[in-house]
């Protein structure tokens, strides 16, 4: 699919794919409200619109982002609501059928979040956590009933974690798909500072991207 992206806004990456796929294989748009959290081109929210979503709405913190997103649903010709700001205040109060996220999660050197300049797009603080924990902690307060959270990131920032937050927060979660991809240009040039921190192996070049699947437990 054509998309729109301007500077500054994350190009659809091999996360994106394994989400999108998780996504139209297991039919989780179809019917549902969904909203898709840092959307950057709206490639994600663009596919649950198509994949038959009741309803679609996408949020991101980058104006250049929302621009994109909103420019790219009208390209295609698909209903979006996009909004601009910090992951689900601008859709507090509304419930969701599923609720899609490819959040910032690469280890960075501070805690310090950018954002404005494009490392926003996968600066996750020291533990890579300080958006994905978030995600998992504040996300489940908007799911429905029968709602479910699709997220992906890389085993890096530790998948149990993640198990224990949405455990935490009432949810039963499940890894759905996990991949093997060599280090981006990214986690290259940081390889010798997670070596360090002891979050990846000696000469470890690769890492594992899951996607978690997590709905309420009745
Ligand atoms: C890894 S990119 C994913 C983009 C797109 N969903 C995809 O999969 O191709 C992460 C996105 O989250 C956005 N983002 C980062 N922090 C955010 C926050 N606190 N609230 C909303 N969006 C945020 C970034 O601007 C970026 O577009």
């Amino acid at each position: 699919m054509f998309l729109v992206r301007p500077p500054g806004v994350y190009r659809v990456d091999t996360d994106t794919s394994l989400l999108l796929d998780v996504l139209r294989e297991g039919g989780y748009a179809d019917g549902r409200r969904v909203l898709d959290i840092g959307t950057g081109t709206g490639a994600l929210a663009l596919a649950a619109a198509r994949a038959g979503a009741a309803s679609v709405t996408a949020v991101d913190l980058s104006l250049r982002s929302v621009a994109a997103a909103w420019l790219n649903s009208r390209l295609h010709r698909v209903a979006c609501i996009v909004r601009c700001g910090d992951l689900f205040g601008p859709v507090a109060g509304q419930y969701f059928d599923l609720i899609l996220a490819n959040p910032p999660y690469v280890p960075a050197a501070t805690n310090i979040l950018p954002r404005h300049r494009i490392s926003r797009c996968w600066d996750g603080g020291l533990d890579g956590r300080a958006v994905l924990d978030r995600v998992c902690t504040e996300g489940p307060a908007l799911l429905a009933r029968d709602g479910v959270m699709l997220l992906v990131h890389s085993a890096v920032c530790d998948e149990d974690i993640t198990m224990k937050r949405f455990a935490d927060a009432g949810l039963h979660a499940e890894v759905l798909t996990r991949c093997t991809v060599a280090f981006g240009p990214v986690m290259r040039a940081r390889a010798a500072m997670l070596q360090a921190r002891g979050l990846v192996q000696p000469r470890q070049r690769d890492e594992e991207l899951v996607v978690i699947g997590a709905h309420r437990v009745c």
